[in-house]
């Protein structure tokens, strides 16, 4: 054998998968009023994955990607994300566990209006202890990286556009490097090159590293960003399918 083959590192024979669901159910509300919006969803994501999740209307995702960052309940079945199962931690402990693992990108943004872009960005990182000069360092980079300038990164979400609000979410998503982030729809307002600028700093963070993301989206301008795509109807996974691959990618492959 030679030196060169003797260094290469041997590659884990099993890696634990970032998500595994099995049979997750949730029902919103009761009686006549209840509506099953997860009827026993099955999925498994795998460490350094960015899957994107597809579906009509009212299918399940936003309650599915809710369920696996600690946000809602699941009522039924298994779900374990980053090892761990929220069903056996208490509130604090999933609070303690999302606020340092977990980035959440909302459909709605839920941005503070108080807050300047660069403080809303900063908050993960505060909620982490992190001091504030360093946090406010810290957003305004990632502000940066998706196109900010100073002006933008001082202003409040009220003057900023759409898509410039939505960017500030994704940013926020990302600052404090969580192992997982989960996204609702992050580039239904943006134009094609802040679409892209947003997909290829997520794809840069879910590359070769401890890191997991699941996209929910209908916007098939950024399917080669994903690994896979899982499609979703009726409260179940229907199907999970390899993403188109992009040939100028030579990241992508293994
Ligand atoms: N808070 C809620 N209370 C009652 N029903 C809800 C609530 N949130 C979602 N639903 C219902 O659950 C189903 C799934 O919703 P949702 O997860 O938002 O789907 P999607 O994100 O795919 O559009 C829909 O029928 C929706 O109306
Ligand atoms: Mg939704």
């Amino acid at each position: 054998m030679s030196a060169q083959t003797m260094q290469t590192p041997i590659p884990p024979t099993e890696t634990q998968p970032a998500v595994r669901c099995h049979g997750v159910t949730k029902t919103y509300g009761q009686g006549n009023a209840a509506v099953q919006a997860l009827r026993g969803v099955d999925l498994d994501v795998g460490m350094g994955e960015l899957l994107m999740l597809v579906g009509p209307s009212g299918c399940g995702k936003t309650t599915l990607i809710s369920v696996l960052a600690g946000l809602l309940q699941r009522d039924g079945g298994d779900c374990s994300v980053l090892e761990h199962d929220y069903g056996q931690m208490s509130p604090p402990e999933t609070t303690r566990f999302r606020g340092r693992n977990i980035g959440f990108v909302f459909q709605t943004f839920q941005l503070i209006p108080a807050l300047t872009a660069a403080e809303n960005v900063a908050t993960p990182l505060l909620i982490n202890g992190v001091k504030w000069r360093a946090a406010l360092e810290r957003a305004g980079a990632v502000l940066r990286n998706l196109g900010f300038d100073d002006r933008m990164i001082q202003a409040l979400p009220a003057d900023l556009s759409g898509g410039q609000q939505q960017r500030v979410a994704v940013a926020r998503a990302m600052v404090h490097d969580p192992r997982m982030i989960v996204c609702d729809e992050p580039t239904s307002a943006l134009d094609s090159e802040s679409g892209r600028m947003v997909m290829s700093l997520m794809r840069q963070f879910a590359l070769g590293k401890d890191r997991v993301l699941v996209v929910v989206t209908h916007d098939a301008r950024i399917f080669e960003f994903a690994d896979r795509i899982a499609r979703m109807e009726d409260g179940r996974i229907t199907g999970i399918e390899d993403a188109p691959r992009r040939e100028s990618d030579p990241q992508r492959d293994p």
